[in-house]
């Protein structure tokens, strides 16, 4: 099960597509894993990164926007309110923004690396955040919310990447022109 060298996935990867498996108990391993996203996050510059993004089929994420670093198992998202529409960029899907409407406050429930349970109230960016990554935990990804004509213009974008992801490494990501790289 663990992955000997964790790195980013890119779009056309099947496991992007998986629902990520929920943790029963949160063991070293985890924490490890846990880390080492941490790790390639800020080396990516991004401000999420789930585990399916680096080819672990587990409900896991990493979350810092600045404020703090924050490693959940099993997050869930128990309340939402408002919302808020934010041009996001994905670390799986190098090049391409797209606006998300999403809620504007949530709640998040989930456990530590330790197994302890936990909530977090965020509103704006970082919950913009925490719904990117929990949609990853189900396979969803930004490019699902793109309107018909968003989906026209990334279409070539997104059959490169595919490509891509089939042989090759990643080169280093380029998500920059976006608001938020998660
Ligand atoms: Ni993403």
């Amino acid at each position: 099960m663990p992955e000997t060298t964790l790195k980013i996935r890119l779009f056309g990867e099947p496991i992007l597509r998986r629902k990520a498996k929920l943790i029963q108990q949160a063991a070293l391993f985890h924490r490890d894993i846990l880390s080492k996203m941490a790790q390639l996050m800020y080396a990516a510059q991004g401000i999420g990164l789930a585990a399916p993004q680096v080819g672990v089929n587990e409900a896991m994420i990493v979350v810092d926007i600045g404020s703090g670093l924050y490693k959940m198992i099993n997050p869930k998202v128990i309340k939402k309110d408002g919302s808020q529409v934010t041009e996001e960029g994905c670390l799986s899907i190098p090049g391409v923004c797209i606006k998300v409407r999403r809620a504007r406050k949530v709640t998040v429930r989930a456990q530590d690396e330790f197994g302890q349970p936990m909530t977090v109230e965020a509103e704006g960016p970082l919950a913009c955040v925490f719904q990117h990554e929990i949609d990853h935990l189900k396979g969803k990804l930004i490019v699902d919310y793109a309107s018909f004509f968003q989906r026209m213009k990334i279409k070539s974008k997104l059959e490169a990447l595919r490509e891509k992801a089939k042989d090759e490494e990643l080169s280093e990501p380029k998500t920059k022109s976006c608001k938020l790289q998660l």
